[in-house]
């Protein structure tokens, strides 16, 4: 252990993934908070074996231009903050433009997204930093897959419990979410069935009524 040496930028990206993601419900919590930034009323989750197999995120926010979406899986890219100052003022849910490359670096990573006007756009990633960008058709709003989550980090994927587990600590982060946004339509399926749904809610009480039941939500 004498020699230092500056780690590869592809090890480096996937040492801060170490912080941002530790399992499926971090990634989930990740590209949520995303769709809710960019302005979702509905977020729509799919899991396949409680994340660990796959994940998807579709949202019907503001989606986003070709260009934007290129810069988007890169680090320290933003577009929530400008200056070091920003930091103080910040209203949405994330700013430090590391959980798309974080997350892209240890998965296979596809986003598809558009602005609702022209063409949309996807891009893909392989966990080992090659992107690739081309045209797709998407509704307005944005749809991520992650495959595979640590196929490339084995001794990590190694640590992810059962798919039951996984899958409870997703609808933990989504009844979290939830709560902090009743407005909003927040729907999870795993292979088909219907685990969690909570329409848009009016108000704060209408959302813990849907969540714990109308007479614990008066007294909360
Ligand atoms: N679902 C989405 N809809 C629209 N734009 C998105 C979406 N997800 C990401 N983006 C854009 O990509 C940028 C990078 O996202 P990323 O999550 O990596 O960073 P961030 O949200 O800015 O900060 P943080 O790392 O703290 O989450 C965002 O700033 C946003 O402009
Ligand atoms: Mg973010």
């Amino acid at each position: 252990m004498s020699q230092v040496a500056v780690l590869d930028p592809l090890v480096a990206q996937q040492v801060v993934a170490g912080e941002v993601v530790d399992r499926p419900a971090s990634v989930v919590k990740e590209l949520s908070e995303n769709a809710l930034d960019a302005g979702a009323t509905r977020v729509e989750v799919e899991i396949a074996d409680g994340g660990r197999e796959r994940m998807l995120v579709r949202d019907d926010g503001s989606g986003m231009s070709e260009g934007d979406t290129k810069l988007s899986v890169l680090r320290h890219a933003t577009s929530k903050i400008r200056t070091a100052s920003d930091i103080e003022s910040v209203m949405t849910m994330g700013f430090r433009g590391e959980a798309l490359p974080s997350i892209a670096s240890v998965s296979a990573f596809s986003l598809t997204t558009s602005t609702g006007e022209g063409g949309g756009t996807n891009v893909v990633t392989d966990g080992g930093g090659k992107v690739s960008v081309s045209p797709a058709s998407h509704p307005k709003g944005t749809t991520v897959l992650i495959d595979r989550l640590f196929y490339n980090a084995p001794a990590r994927r190694a640590f992810l419990k059962s798919a039951r587990a996984e899958r409870a600590a997703i609808v933990e982060v989504l009844t979290n979410l939830a709560i902090t946004h009743p407005q909003v339509m927040f729907r999870l399926v795993e292979q088909g069935r219907q685990v969690f749904y909570l329409a848009a809610a009016k108000d704060l009480l209408e959302r813990l009524a849907q969540l714990y039941g109308v007479g614990k939500a008066r007294v909360m």
